[in-house]
């Protein structure tokens, strides 16, 4: 299996990888062999068949069948190889196999969730067993994403109101790249992630412990935890920078003045109206693009996240 990073990709670390980088080199390599066989073709003839003059008018050859033969046969010989390689590897890739974990992916402005068979819940890192397959059942909430993993060679589409599926089965552990491939708006670009392959001991631990459960913590820290887990960060700084939304930095306590004129007071109950209906009053100067958590961040999660916004005083 080929697992060495080139000029064009990062090291392969899927049981499809090493095919799909066959058929790239194939295709690539090919390209550049006919590339080069034209223009070196095309300079030649113009240079050796140039104007030169009465005297040197070239025969008036109309066609050759022999030729015209042999370069329509070899190209078609080539696309078929193409085609039954191509489909072969993307039957591979499109038919999950009967045992895999089935994973529920979200995608939505401006992060992606993940939903385990167990109940856990993960924000913008996806945690697998190496050497299983693994099933993503995909959809999104707004608009169209693309979940996309260069290290394992896949890209799929992530549509509102319907769903996607897609599979892989990592070869070994680490932690890769998971980028959205689609422009989604503003915060595309910080639509990142990680897909952290870990063995298969290390997997059931970590869904016994429950991720965002908030077990052991005070509300603060589970809040803090949150905050970074949810992915609030991507709009929301806590050091006073305004980003996408309003910083969480010193925001408990003040007026805010409104997009629709008028003021507000933010205390406990604009802050849980905030995360549950965004749009209800929006601050003047930012744009209405936060999405509703509603059944998405539970009511203790919900409390944890206004703790901490409390305690970052200013
Ligand atoms: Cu989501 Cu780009």
């Amino acid at each position: 299996m080929d697992t060495t990073g080139t000029l064009f990709m990062p090291p392969g670390q899927s049981t499809l990888s090493g095919e799909v980088d066959s058929l790239f080199y194939f295709i690539f390599y090919m390209s550049v062999f006919f590339f080069v066989l034209i223009v070196a073709g095309t300079i030649i003839f113009v240079y050796r068949y140039r104007r030169r003059g009465k005297a040197g008018l070239t025969s008036g050859v109309s066609h050759n069948t022999t030729l015209e033969v042999t370069w329509t046969v070899i190209p078609l010989i080539l696309v078929l190889i193409i085609f039954v390689w191509g489909f072969k590897t993307y039957m591979r890739m499109n038919v999950v196999p009967k045992d895999a974990i089935e994973i529920k992916v979200t995608g939505q402005k401006w992060f992606w969730s993940f939903d385990y068979p167990e109940g856990a819940t993960t924000v913008n890192e996806l945690v697998v067993p190496v050497d299983k397959p693994i099933k993503l059942l995909m959809s999104s909430k707004d608009v169209i994403h693309s979940f996309f993993v260069p290290a394992f060679r896949m890209k799929m589409d992530v549509l509102p109101n319907r769903y996607t599926i897609t599979w892989f089965e990592a070869i070994g552990a680490g932690n890769y790249d998971l980028l959205c491939a689609e422009y989604c708006g503003k915060g595309h670009s910080e639509m990142l992630g990680k897909v952290k392959v870990v063995s298969d001991r290390e997997y059931a631990e970590w869904l016994e412990k429950g991720p965002g459960t908030g077990e052991g913590l005070n509300p603060v820290d589970f809040g803090a935890q949150l905050y970074k887990s949810k992915a609030c960060f991507t709009c929301h700084s806590v050091d006073g920078t305004p980003n996408i939304g309003p910083s969480f930095k010193g925001v408990y306590g003040h007026k805010a003045s409104l997009e629709k004129g008028g003021e507000t007071a933010v205390d406990e109950n604009y802050l849980r109206e905030s995360i549950l209906d965004p749009q209800a009053k929006i601050v003047a100067g930012y744009q209405p693009v936060m999405p509703t958590y509603q059944g998405v961040l539970k009511d203790k999660q919900i409390d944890a996240l206004i703790a901490y916004i409390k305690s970052l005083k200013e």
